[in-house]
């Protein structure tokens, strides 16, 4: 009963408002508090871009270095969840990980979940975005059976995460400045963007007063399906799939065919109707990665070529299916050294960001209430209860 409106997939639903991310999709336009994707991953930081996410303003350098050490001074992870992971098999995929171990958070620390108290909030904000790179290193290392490496406080938020994943005590890790450049740029375009699945599902759960840990390991759930965050590791495996130029045709062909649930992965997107901005910087940091280690990789050409020739197709013009973030972030972070199970990890670790600000800024919002979508009932009308013996 009640008139509701029916809106499938939220396209019309505005579920909130916000003063973080805009995004104009037709013109292919991304702003985080004003200033364009472009800008802020050519010339920021992530730690800068986060500060600006949670604060509204950029910071001056002052706030930036204070914002930096608490940062730091919170990378550290309960001794005891060390004992956690080794509850996980060994080939237990990084993301299942992460959502277990982001949820142990919330036993772990019970001086920061009093969600009225904005200075509470903060805490477990900067608790998040420090302890996952940790958390996602530690996922690695756990993986591949190497010892975890404890966070070491002089380097930076990125080349921290660097050392943790692949470095190992037998030996002094060196952090490459391009790859740390590269990859804290790819975190500053996955830093937040809007209402997405994920932000959605941290706000729905956020809005019950649940416990903050809580709510991040619920947007690390969602994030994982390949329609979302998962579409990364599922891009570069059909690059590889593909494996040479030749055989584009037929994946077109395929992902053209109604009677095949077979979808170009990295293309497509529910607002970008245009190239998103963050396609176009990940394709420019390939090629600095790529000549910093002096390294190619043949499925960077098969995704050009299939990017070029999709592009030129009637079915992606008509449907304005374009290249999406999660098309060349494979091929960078492959060529770093990372395996395609930790790059929806890596985009969780970035995302954490835009959850926990766009989780404050609902909690602080005078017009806030537990999210309850209503339904159009399609099931039986009333009926009377039958006993077993006369069904
Ligand atoms: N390959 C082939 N056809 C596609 C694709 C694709 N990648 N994406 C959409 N279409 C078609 C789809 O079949 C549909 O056709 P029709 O109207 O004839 O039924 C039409 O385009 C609209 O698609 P939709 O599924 O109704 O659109 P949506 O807004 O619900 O879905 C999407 C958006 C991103 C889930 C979808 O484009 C997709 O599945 N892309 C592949 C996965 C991917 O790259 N996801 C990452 C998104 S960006 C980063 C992130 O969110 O994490």
């Amino acid at each position: 009963t009640g008139a509701f409106t029916y809106d499938p997939g939220f396209t019309s639903t505005a579920s909130c408002e916000s003063g973080l991310t805009f995004i104009d999709g037709d013109q292919g336009v991304l702003l985080h508090r004003g200033y364009p994707i472009g800008q802020l991953a050519e010339n920021s930081s992530f730690m800068e871009v986060s500060y600006l996410l949670l604060n509204g303003e950029l910071p001056t350098q002052d706030e930036l270095t204070k914002f930096e050490n608490t940062i730091t001074r919170h990378t550290m992870l309960h001794e005891q969840l060390a004992t956690f992971y080794r509850g996980f098999r060994r080939d237990a995929h990084p993301m299942a990980v992460m959502c277990g171990v982001v949820g142990a958070l919330s036993a772990f620390y019970h001086d920061s979940t009093d969600i009225t108290d904005p200075t509470q909030r903060m805490i477990a904000s900067h608790r998040l975005i420090a302890k996952m790179p940790t958390i996602a290193a530690m996922a690695y290392k756990y993986s591949v059976g190497q010892p975890f490496l404890y966070p070491k406080n002089d380097l930076s938020y990125t080349g921290n995460f660097l050392r943790m994943t692949f470095g190992v005590p037998a030996e002094e890790y060196e952090v490459n400045p391009v790859v740390e450049k590269a990859l804290d740029r790819i975190f500053i375009l996955h830093a937040d963007h809007e209402q997405n699945a994920s932000t959605s599902t941290v706000r729905l759960a956020g809005s019950s007063g649940a416990n903050p840990f809580a709510c991040i390991a619920a947007g690390i759930a969602c994030l994982w399906g390949p329609a979302h965050g998962g579409a990364n590791e599922a891009a570069l495996n059909m690059l590889h799939e593909i494996g040479r130029p030749e055989r584009i045709p037929e994946f077109i062909a395929r992902a053209k065919d109604k009677n095949d649930p077979f979808r170009l992965m990295g293309f497509g997107h529910r607002v970008y109707k245009n190239y998103d901005p963050r396609a176009t910087v990940m394709q420019k940091t390939v090629r600095e990665v790529f000549a910093a280690l002096n390294v190619s990789d043949p499925v960077f050409e098969v995704a050009l070529q299939l990017e070029e020739m999709a592009l030129k197709d009637d079915y992606f013009v008509e449907k304005k299916l374009f290249p999406n973030v999660d098309f060349y972030s494979g091929v960078i972070l492959s060529a770093i050294g990372f395996p395609t199970t930790m790059f929806t990890a890596l985009f969780a670790l970035a995302r954490t960001v835009g959850w926990v600000a766009q989780w404050n800024e609902m909690i602080s919002d005078p017009e806030q209430k537990i999210g309850r979508p209503r339904q159009l009932y399609t099931g039986p009308t009333q009926r009377d209860y039958v006993p077993v013996s006369q069904r």
